[in-house]
């Protein structure tokens, strides 16, 4: 998320030693020092333009990404596809490089790195471990039936992109929003507080962590860059049924003092 300070060491080496760094990231400072580290730098976020041409979009450009690492890798070079945050948490082309690459021989691996998730922890102050945690993109919340529960932490991804169906745009509308909003109405009440949470990618930066009613949402200004935050609504409820069955259970030492 901030190139200076949350690069692993092992990753600056691999991007450092690698024959070619094929970079998917946005922001211009993290992308002019890595191709100043870079032996060789091919950056791909061109090929979001994907989306204006008829009949393609996001997928497209997901593929062709893939596909350009994997030309890379067949070339003979060592390549090191660096994204930001963690390259493995909502960055498909990513595990799909490493798929194919392994498919065809290859050996490829990936290495963790900080994400959003981990910032708004640090920032927010929020355990997961406290309520539990689930953590979903805004969209696949929307048009599948998940089951929430309000007495968990919910992160949302991506709200900013909530509803938006036709995987060509880079932006959601009010309406949508509000179609969001009477989702989540399902499980909590609409003046809960949700969090619209944006990490600090450079020094220069400061975090945004606007608290906002849940109603309030869809005239709620938002970017790429922000992630819904939903603290727990309600109080973890005891399962008496299973504590009562715990209890009815012989210790463990007990257990095993027992003849078989
Ligand atoms: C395609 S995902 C990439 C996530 C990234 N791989 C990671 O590990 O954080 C993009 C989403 O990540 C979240 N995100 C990206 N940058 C962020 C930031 N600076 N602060 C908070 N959330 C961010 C937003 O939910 C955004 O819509």
């Amino acid at each position: 998320m901030r190139m200076s300070g949350q690069l692993t060491p092992l990753s600056r080496s691999y991007i450092e030693t690698a024959d070619v760094v094929v970079g998917v990231v946005p922001n211009n400072l993290a992308r002019k020092w890595l191709q100043d580290i870079a032996k060789k730098y091919i950056c791909l976020l061109s090929y979001y333009d994907d989306c204006d041409v008829d009949g393609k979009d996001r997928r497209d450009t997901y593929q062709r990404m893939s596909a350009t690492i994997l030309d890379e890798v067949r070339s003979g070079k060592t390549v090191c596809a660096a994204f930001y945050g963690h390259p493995g948490i909502f960055a498909c082309v990513s595990h799909m490089a490493i798929k194919d690459a392994r498919a065809e021989g290859y050996s490829a691996e990936m290495l963790p790195g900080i994400s959003a998730e981990d910032c708004l922890v640090a920032d927010l102050g929020i355990d997961p471990g406290a309520t539990g945690m689930q953590s979903m993109e805004a969209t696949q919340f929307m048009i599948f039936e998940r089951k929430i529960d309000p007495t968990a932490l919910t992160v949302l991804w991506q709200p900013a992109l909530a509803g938006e169906t036709t995987f060509k745009r880079f932006d959601t509308t009010a309406d949508r929003l509000q179609v969001l909003v009477d989702k989540l109405a399902r499980d909590f009440p609409l003046d809960h507080p949700v969090i619209l949470y944006e990490a600090a990618t450079s020094a220069l930066e400061t975090t945004r962590m606007d608290t906002i009613p849940l109603r309030d949402l869809p005239g709620a200004a938002m970017s790429g860059s922000t992630t819904l935050v939903i603290p727990a609504a309600f109080p973890l409820k005891p399962d008496q049924a299973i504590i009562d069955q715990l209890n009815a259970l012989p210790a463990a030492a007990d257990a095993q003092l027992q003849p078989a």
